[in-house]
């Protein structure tokens, strides 16, 4: 369930050329792991003539993608590598792949994810002075420039080629710095708050006895972690223990959670009901435990717990956005298209419980989101957390 500490940092995906400053980037790698940074690193075949692929691996305690055709999975290395990514940096960049990515050209695996990659891409060039001048690659250069490319320019100095000149790799520092300025400054909910809430909520009967329900919270916590991952102010009220570094409130019942979220829905941006609150709780709660009694049967009265997402949609202001969810067995959409209207939310996520390879405990989910004028958007089959970056994106994009 991940619910001990979690690194939440980005992925910094390293793509290397086949440059002589190719093996300083095995400490600019050192100097992202140092500060938990997941890596992933591409090379092309010519990096390899100048770093081994055991150094890398090592380093970024991972695989080392080289091959454009080594499929594991369903999924292409490029397409995959994408997705997991939050940035590229392709360091040192050589004049051969600079002036390829200018053009469009795909004929290896780092081309080819740079191509994909809608994510920033920092290019550090580094090579011999004359080919730091030479016209295409300075013109490939402005080309990469205006398409959003971020450059981190090459220092003057003393080149292994012999000469002194324009063309040396920057220093690290450089390129580490612009790297994370530019991940922060990308943050799809940098300066947001959102309150997300998790897992079944727990009506006591009595001291040992109580009434709940089979959440098991792992997609209000795949929210609330992609949410921080995305820049935001997370407050995450769940009815589990969790190891997070964000806010968590832990909570039992209903009525706890409505309390909680209450006290910090104004100073909210967003708030995401992903919990599943108990409708009922019993009439009275039994401070002593309830003994067997002679009785075949007994009755427990309930009475109606309150409507957390109903009661924050009708004051939220206009600037503040809820969502709800709805886990139904049948008629999906319909029903949810019902409670949408009702519940007054501006989004409400249905999924379908009756499919026992999604929802509750499951590692993956297939949702539906319908906004307010009904429209809805299909969300595939993904793991959990793939499906809560898609619904944040959906919603804040
Ligand atoms: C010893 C050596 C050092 C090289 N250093 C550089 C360099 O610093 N920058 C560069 O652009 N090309 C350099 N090259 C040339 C590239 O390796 C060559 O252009 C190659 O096609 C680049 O392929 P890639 O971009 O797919 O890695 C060097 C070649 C050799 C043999």
């Amino acid at each position: 369930m991940g619910l001990s500490h979690k690194n939440l940092n980005s992925t910094v995906l390293i793509g290397i050329t086949g440059g002589i400053a190719a093996y300083k980037i095995c400490e600019l790698i050192r100097m992202f792991k140092k500060n938990n940074y997941n890596v992933k690193v591409v090379v092309t075949a010519n990096a390899l003539n100048f770093v081994t692929e055991l150094t890398l691996a090592t380093l970024s305690d991972n695989k080392v993608y080289s091959d454009n055709f080594d499929i594991k999975e369903y999924k292409p290395e490029h397409i995959s590598l994408c997705d997991e990514a939050d940035i590229m940096v392709i360091a040192p960049a050589s004049a051969n792949t600079i002036s390829k990515l200018a053009n469009g050209i795909c004929d290896n695996l780092l081309t080819s994810v740079a191509c994909a990659f809608n994510k920033p891409i920092v290019i550090a060039p580094a090579m011999n002075t004359n080919m730091w001048n030479n016209n295409f690659v300075q013109e490939n250069l402005s080309k990469l420039k205006a398409f959003g490319y971020y450059i981190t320019e090459p220092e003057s100095g003393f080149l292994a080629c012999g000469t002194t000149g324009e063309g040396r790799l920057c220093s690290l520092d450089t390129i580490y710095n612009k790297t994370l300025e530019i991940l922060e400054d990308n943050k799809l909910l940098k300066g947001k708050k959102l309150i997300i809430t998790a897992g079944g909520t727990i009506e006591k009967i009595d001291p040992v006895r109580y009434i709940s329900n089979f959440s098991s919270g792992k997609m209000g916590l795949a929210l609330a972690d992609n949410a921080y991952k995305m820049g935001a102010e997370v407050e995450l009220i769940s009815t589990f223990e969790v190891d997070r570094p964000y806010v968590v409130k832990q909570v039992s019942s209903a009525e706890n959670m409505f309390a909680e979220v209450k006290n910090s829905f104004n100073s909210s941006d967003c708030t995401i009901m992903a919990s599943a609150v108990a409708d009922y709780k019993v009439a009275e709660y039994s401070s002593q435990k309830l003994k067997k009694g002679s009785e075949d049967k007994i009755v427990l009265e309930l009475v109606k717990n309150p409507d957390i997402l109903k009661e924050i949609s009708k004051i939220k202001r206009d600037n503040q956005i809820v969502v709800g969810f709805c886990a139904e067995s049948q008629n999906l959409l319909e029903n949810a298209n019902i409670k949408i209207d009702n519940k007054g939310c501006d989004y409400l996520i249905a999924n379908d419980i009756s499919r026992n390879d999604i929802g509750f405990s499951s590692e993956d989910n297939e949702v539906y989101i319908i906004d307010k004028t009904h429209n809805i958007k299909h969300l595939e089959k993904s793991s959990k957390d793939n499906i809560a970056k898609q619904i944040l994106e959906y919603i804040f994009e």
